[in-house]
């Protein structure tokens, strides 16, 4: 029995820590994902005060589910959380964005230009990109997506659960794709843009910068930046502010 627990304190030592900047409900796939490729969540660094939501558990009660796994494993480690004004960066940790869509840019500028920080692309292990797909910095791509030949994926982007993205998709920085998502061949999706989950895009279309997919949409013809689309087939419901 020591032995196996040896064994796991061996492992667990081994692994790779990771620093999360910002947070969001997301943060057990970004965990899922940092162990499926051999890590550990080190240290999660906070830059404004949780949003109040309606329903589901805060950041504390999923670091807390995190933690307790962790030690289950038999690892000791204890999650740092701390505030960006007291972050020094530690050379061993790979660095990951915990939130999403433009408003992430003022932090990625800050901790770039005052620490020099990195983003990789953080892929889960169940993900497959295709080897012709070109992924920028920061990317996300969670459990079981696929990304088809010749696409490419946009700094600080996230890909959620599986999702498929046609062969020569282009998406720019700051896209944010819910799970179960289908894009079919040469979509491209500009700066900001949201589709929610379980939609589907026609091949050939433009999603204009900063507009909103809503769930379960299909959408057949292009997408005015800043326009919210829902339905089958989609059409414009609004011009969303900011
Ligand atoms: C689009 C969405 C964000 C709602 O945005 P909102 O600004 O609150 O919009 P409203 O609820 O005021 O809806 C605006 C219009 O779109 C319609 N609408 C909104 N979502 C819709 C949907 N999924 N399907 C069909 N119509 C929809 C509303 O009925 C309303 O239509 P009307 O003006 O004809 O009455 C939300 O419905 C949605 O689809 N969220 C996606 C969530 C998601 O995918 N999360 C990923 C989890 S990881």
């Amino acid at each position: 029995m020591a032995a196996i627990w040896r064994k796991l304190r061996d492992r667990v030592k081994a692994m790779k820590p990771f620093v999360m900047f910002g947070t969001h409900p997301l943060f057990g796939d970004y965990v899922d994902a940092i162990h499926a490729v051999g890590g550990y969540l080190s240290r999660v660094v906070l830059n404004v005060q949780e949003p109040q939501r309606p329903a589901g558990q805060k950041f504390q009660d999923r670091l807390e589910k995190y933690q307790s796994w962790l030690r289950a494993t038999g690892c000791s480690t204890q999650v740092k959380v701390l505030w960006l004004d007291d972050y020094s960066v530690d050379p061993d940790e790979t660095a990951l964005l915990g939130f999403r869509g433009t408003k992430a840019q003022p932090l990625l500028d800050l901790v770039k230009e005052r620490h020099g920080v990195t983003f990789p692309p953080l892929v889960h292990r169940s993900a497959m990109v295709s080897p012709m797909s070109e992924l920028h910095e920061g990317v996300f791509v969670g459990a079981g997506s696929v990304i088809a030949p010749n696409c490419s994926v946009g700094s600080f982007s996230l890909i959620n659960r599986g999702t498929t993205i046609g062969h020569d998709n282009l998406i720019e920085p700051h896209v944010v794709i819910g799970p179960s998502v289908q894009t079919a061949s040469s979509v491209h999706i500009e700066s900001g843009a949201v589709l929610g989950i379980g939609c589907t895009i026609r091949e050939h279309l433009v999603l204009g910068a900063g507009s909103y997919v809503a769930a379960g949409a299909v959408v057949l013809k292009h997408v005015e930046p800043g326009h919210l689309v829902a339905g089958v087939p989609a059409v414009s419901k609004k011009v969303l502010s900011g």
